[in-house]
């Protein structure tokens, strides 16, 4: 039986998407092969007890959506009493999507105290959360993507007209604005025109010192997961049919009009292809135990690679379980094989380092 320290909540935006995703380990896991520890970090920061957060688990059950809140006393650890804790426990799984908890911080924390954990580690956790250091990477090696360029803040700031007009010159409408570090699609907007873009970016400096802004792809949204075992195996192919425009944050997570199709409705041909590069930009990044790897496909079959997300969503209705179970590993079967790997992968790690 392992010990599991399960760190979720976190001071992205992405609080509450991981709050959920908490919620459904705690209810689908296998008591007999796992024993949970939930260490809940609250949007401020602290780190609150197991009993605290397993109470506050409960508590937003009931509405299915929330925050943890951030509260004073004993029922926030102190550093050494997170230390002590987590050091009772056999391997972390954090379960934080977004800024603090999947762009390498924690996982440089569990490093440097020693602890196995379950997820990529340090360098590909920062790699793929900045999409300007992941972008690079994918043209470096001839990953196919949209046609993107950054944009820093202070060059935005200094002067707006000459900053787009440039980027404008290169790129063709519509655009798709995003901040550099961010997920759920958060401060992401598609754009028409130069006054919209205008708009777009200043919403996306909201969240981030740097943004992409890229062509739009008129194209179906395909992701593919990535479990390592003794060897590296992609899940099939899914699909997500967004009512929106776009799948922004909203129709992530709020809006039961979004379809996932699993396994998605394309060829065995496009889906071996998807499954070969998300195999592919899984290595590239050095990522570690799983990841889910996010694709556009062309009605003429044109395949590009939008991102790789280390710490993707992890809740019964979210896209990686539900193609780890098409793929035959249930959702109870992916928390025991995720942290059993896990503690063994990082021994493997530190022994070789
Ligand atoms: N170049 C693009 N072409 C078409 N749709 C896009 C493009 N970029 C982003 N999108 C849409 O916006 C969503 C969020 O963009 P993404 O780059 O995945 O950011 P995030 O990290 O916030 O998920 C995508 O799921 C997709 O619906
Ligand atoms: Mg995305």
């Amino acid at each position: 039986m392992l010990r599991v320290a399960l760190i979720f909540g976190g001071e992205s935006d992405e609080h509450e998407v991981s709050v959920a995703s908490a919620l459904s380990i705690l209810d689908n896991h296998n008591p007999d092969e796992v024993e949970l520890r939930f260490f809940a970090v609250s949007k401020d920061g602290s780190w609150l007890t197991h009993e605290e957060s397993v109470s506050q688990l409960n508590s937003i059950r009931i509405s299915g959506w929330g925050d943890v809140t951030g509260i004073k006393g004993d029922r926030i650890l102190n550093y050494k009493s997170v230390l002590q804790e987590l050091g009772d426990c056999d391997v972390a799984f954090p379960v934080i999507h977004g800024r603090g908890g999947e762009d390498g911080r924690l996982q440089g924390f569990l490093d440097s105290i020693h602890m196995p954990y379950v997820g990529s580690g340090v360098t590909a956790s920062a790699s793929a959360m900045d999409k300007e250091l992941m972008r690079g990477l994918f043209a470096a090696n001839n990953i196919p993507q949209p046609s993107y360029r950054v944009v820093r803040k202070h060059d935005f700031i200094n002067d707006p007209q000459i900053t787009l007009s440039a980027v404008i010159e290169e790129l063709q409408f519509p655009l798709f604005t995003k901040p550099a570090n961010g997920g759920s699609s958060i401060g992401v907007s598609k754009v028409r025109s130069k006054t919209e873009l205008s708009e777009a970016a200043i919403l996306a400096f909201k969240y981030d010192e740097k943004i992409l802004i890229e062509e739009a792809i008129t194209a179906r949204e395909i992701e593919c997961g990535v479990l390592e075992g003794i060897t590296l195996q992609s899940t099939c192919t899914g699909e997500i049919i967004s009512s929106s425009d776009f799948y922004d944050y909203d129709h992530k997570y709020k809006d039961s009009g979004t379809r996932l199709i699993v396994p998605a409705d394309v060829s065995d041909d496009i889906s071996s292809k998807i499954q070969t590069l998300a195999l592919k930009i899984f290595r590239l990044l050095g990522a570690r135990s799983y990841a889910r790897v996010d694709f556009l496909l062309t009605d003429t079959n044109d395949i590009y690679c939008l991102e790789i997300n280390t710490s993707p969503g992890f809740t019964t209705s979210s896209m990686f379980p539900i193609l780890c179970a098409n793929s035959g590993v249930s959702f109870k079967q992916l928390i025991t094989r995720l942290v059993i790997s896990g503690e063994q992968t990082s021994q493997d790690v530190r022994t070789h380092d």
